[in-house]
């Protein structure tokens, strides 16, 4: 199969999302916005939902994560829906068993610490993940055609980067200090390597499904890779999240390449070829962009916490983020990080509210 990296036409007429636009650098009639964990505790909606099903159901039963899509796109009013699933799908077709703990977060059954248990991980069951792209159908099928603006909505997919998932198979959990994971990445093994190279076959067959259901842009997280080292990041991870961006793309659809706390590895991460890079609040956003130089969009960078704080403060950050994006195109407004449980949902209701005024062009 003869790969491009060419963008399809639908995604380059005027019809286009603003999101999709904003995406590829298009100008837009006011800067979209979206959050991340739009669906998320902090909603009484989502924890109505939770008392009758765990994350891991929600995620595997396509109408219901279908439901929680679109709910929290519908009751902010963004621009975007993120569709409903979990970073860690990929592991149970991989061969990896996990559970979340109430309170402590994902845990990995038996973390991965080998090179003999990488060579054990499955690559060919990728489609055991279609119950994502069965959900994602579901969501584009609520949003065909566009809304009482005018504007379709844009519809996003994701997975995680390879970093960010060795991290939880080898850790077996979240972690602070990386020891294992870090380990594994110095040891002269041929571990590192096979494990970047496996994690990259199912997660570009993962997208692949997700595309083809009807996802618009494919946002790759990897939340944790600010733990590296520039050149470790260099070293272990800048080829093999190239090679999943590269093809990712390929599929014909902009990728949004996000981390946490990644200000001195944003030139790195500019070279895998990403459309849009995800900024954390730590750097101010004109900053970032100009570190990360033309030909690439950003998103972001509001710090989450900030949904706390009085209104007054709130709107200056918001209007601040917004004054140093300039109306360049390409920026699309969103948090640093994820909403956190307990954030007022009127905040969040007002924020977008706010973006959609001073974002106007
Ligand atoms: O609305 C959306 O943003 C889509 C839903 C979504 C979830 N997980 C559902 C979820 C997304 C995009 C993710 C990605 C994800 N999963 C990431 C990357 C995003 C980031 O924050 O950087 C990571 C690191 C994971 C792994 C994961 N899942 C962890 C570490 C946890 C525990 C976190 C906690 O605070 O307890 C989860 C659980 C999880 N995934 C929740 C949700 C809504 C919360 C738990 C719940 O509802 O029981």
């Amino acid at each position: 199969e003869k790969e491009s990296v060419t963008i399809p036409a639908q995604h380059t007429e005027p019809t286009a999302s603003r999101f999709v636009r904003a995406c590829l650098r298009q100008p837009v009639d006011r800067t979209p916005i979206w959050l991340l964990r739009q669906a998320g505790r902090y909603m009484p909606e989502y924890m109505a939902v939770r008392k009758h099903h765990s994350l891991l159901d929600i995620c595997r039963t396509p109408d219901v994560a279908a439901e929680v899509t679109i709910t929290a796109a519908e009751r902010l009013g963004v621009d975007a829906a993120i569709i409903f699933a979990d970073l860690l799908l990929p592991f149970t077709p991989m061969g990896l068993d996990f559970e979340f703990v109430a309170g402590e977060g994902p845990q990995v059954n038996t973390p991965v610490r080998s090179l003999e248990h990488v060579q054990a991980l499955r690559t060919d069951r990728a489609e055991d993940l279609s119950y994502v792209a069965r959900a994602i159908e579901k969501v584009a099928a609520h949003f065909s055609g566009p809304r009482p603006d005018g504007d379709s909505l844009g519809i996003i997919g994701f997975c995680g980067a390879p970093f960010t998932l060795a991290s939880y198979m080898i850790e077996g959990g979240s972690s602070r200090n990386y020891i294992e994971t870090k380990k594994l990445m110095y040891s002269e093994s041929a571990a590192w390597p096979l494990l970047m190279e496996k994690l990259v076959t199912v997660l570009v067959a993962f997208a692949k499904q997700q595309v083809e259901a009807g996802a618009d842009v494919i946002q790759i997280f990897d939340s944790w890779v600010g733990a590296l080292s520039v050149t470790d990041y260099r070293q272990y991870c800048l080829a093999p999240t190239t090679e999943l961006i590269r093809r990712v793309r390929a599929l014909g659809v902009p990728v949004i390449y996000f981390g946490v706390d990644t200000a001195s590895l944003l030139p790195a991460m500019r070279e895998t070829g990403a459309d849009v890079l995800g900024l954390d609040w730590r750097i101010p956003l004109s900053e970032g962009w100009k570190t990360i130089g033309p030909g690439c969009g950003v998103q972001g960078n509001l710090d989450p916490i900030t949904l706390f704080a009085p209104h007054d403060v709130l709107k200056a950050r918001v209007q601040e983020i917004l004054q140093e994006a300039a109306g360049r195109p390409g920026h699309i407004f969103n948090l640093g990080h994820g909403i956190v449980p307990g954030t007022p949902v009127e905040n969040v209701i007002q924020t977008i509210e706010w973006v959609k005024e001073f974002g106007k062009r």
